[in-house]
């Protein structure tokens, strides 16, 4: 394998910071030479409330991963969740300039511009501009406009922002770690890369991260996102119900709802008893397992009308490959079984997948982000074309790219 990139993606979730070094060979496969993950604290909802506390979870996880690869890091890709994170679409329009009435690279980056230049609240921070497609003289779902005749050039584009004081503060935490960053990545965009196909992208999808404080979301039509949104609801919700309607600890309601529990009622024997240590009672009892699931599902189906509300707000019967739900949370039992019934669309649920090396303990639903990351930075290295024009403004090899390229020293 030829190796063309080393790339770094570090996901700083409200449970956990996660760092990869992950080696991109020339065919673009993904190869993981160093992993750290440590558990996160410092974070309220994905969103920084101790810059100490968030440093040393950083450096926890980068130090791991520099020592299992040998590598040092220089920079990584960052993912951004938080309830902040907000998105809205907005198009651009010029005249094609030159005598030619050729599309170039020039005119294609001069409509970006006019479509980023919606007025955008100067609280908020711009993570991402996106172009969706492109109107040449009229004609919708263009791809690819570059070298068309044309008189007018008209793009598309999703604009993601996030709170600036939240961007900000995580950058922050980031370089106080010593790591320089490569670009700030919405975090359900980066899981997206993880486990949405191409075709699913095309129809219409939604992915959502269920993750302990958050839910990261990305609506996709013709193989673009179209809305990003973040829900303030997550795995750590149901713990806590958990926690309160048995009048237990925190840790005993994780662990009674990652053996046991399950938001598809149907499946659970109503007769099932487990043992629970409770505050306060030595010894411990049992419990009905059903009493606990009826509270898991109770929060779980909640979840999924927010979620469904999201959904159709962006509009009716746009999904027609449904959701697909990936995140740490997205391990709960019987979860897809109530994601079609509630949403009533498809839903299944993912981890990562395709990539090699050091993947123990990994490929599942929780590293999505973390491993998006790398496929994000991947996808950046090959494209210096239509997916990712806000870094490449003047064609050839955007320079954040190819800083990346020598990103690390081993
Ligand atoms: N097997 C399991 N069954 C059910 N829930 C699980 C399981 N494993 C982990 N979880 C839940 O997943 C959540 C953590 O997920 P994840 O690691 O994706 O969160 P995070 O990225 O740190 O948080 P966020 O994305 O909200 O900032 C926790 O709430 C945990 O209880
Ligand atoms: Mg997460």
């Amino acid at each position: 394998m030829e190796r063309e990139a080393v790339l770094v993606g570090i996901d700083v979730g409200t449970s956990k910071v996660c760092a990869l070094i992950g080696e991109v060979a020339r065919d673009g496969s993904l190869t993981i030479v160093g992993k750290g993950v440590v558990p996160a604290s410092g974070l309220k909802k994905a969103v920084v409330v101790n810059i100490d506390q968030t440093v040393r979870s950083i450096t926890g996880a980068v130090d791991h991963s520099e020592r299992l690869s040998g590598y040092q890091i220089d920079r990584a890709f960052v993912g951004v969740g938080g309830q902040n994170v907000e998105s809205q679409n907005s198009r651009g329009a010029v005249a094609v300039s030159g005598h030619q009435r050729e599309v170039t690279r020039e005119d294609i980056n001069r409509a970006l511009e006019v479509a980023r230049a919606v007025s955008i609240p100067s609280n908020r921070e711009v993570l991402h501009v996106l172009p969706r497609g492109f109107i040449v003289d009229g004609q919708e779902g263009v791809k690819d406009p570059l070298g068309m005749s044309a008189i007018r050039l008209e793009i598309e584009t999703h604009i993601v922002t996030a709170a600036a004081t939240a961007v900000r503060n995580l950058a922050k935490c980031v370089q106080a770690s010593n790591v320089k960053i490569d670009e700030l990545v919405a975090a359900s965009l980066a899981s997206a890369e993880a486990v949405l196909s191409e075709t699913e992208r095309d129809l219409g999808v939604a992915v959502a991260d269920i993750g302990a404080g958050t839910i990261d979301l990305a609506l996709f039509l013709d193989g673009s996102p179209f809305k990003t949104a973040v829900l303030p609801v997550g795995g750590n919700n149901v713990t806590n119900d958990v926690a309160i309607g048995l009048k237990t600890s925190l840790q005993v309601a994780e662990e009674l709802k990652v053996q046991h529990g399950s938001c598809d009622l149907s499946t659970v024997d109503p007769d099932e008893m487990i043992s629970v240590s409770m505050l306060g009672e030595p010894g411990g009892r049992t419990v009905s397992r059903l009493d606990v699931c009826r509270i898991i599902e109770a929060r779980m189906r909640e979840t999924f009308e927010m979620l469904r509300a999201e959904i159709h707000a962006a509009g009716e019967g746009l999904l027609p490959a449904g959701v697909v739900l990936t995140g740490g949370a997205a391990q709960l039992g019987g979860i897809a079984a109530l994601g079609r019934e509630v949403l009533d669309m498809p839903v299944r649920v993912a981890g990562p997948s395709g990539v090699g090396g050091l993947t123990d303990n990994i490929m599942n639903p929780a590293y999505s982000t973390a491993i998006g990351l790398l496929y994000w930075g991947a996808k950046g290295l090959e494209a210096g074309d239509n997916q990712r024009f806000e870094s490449a403004p003047a064609g050839g090899i955007p320079s954040k790219v190819r800083d990346a390229l020598r990103s690390l020293f081993p």
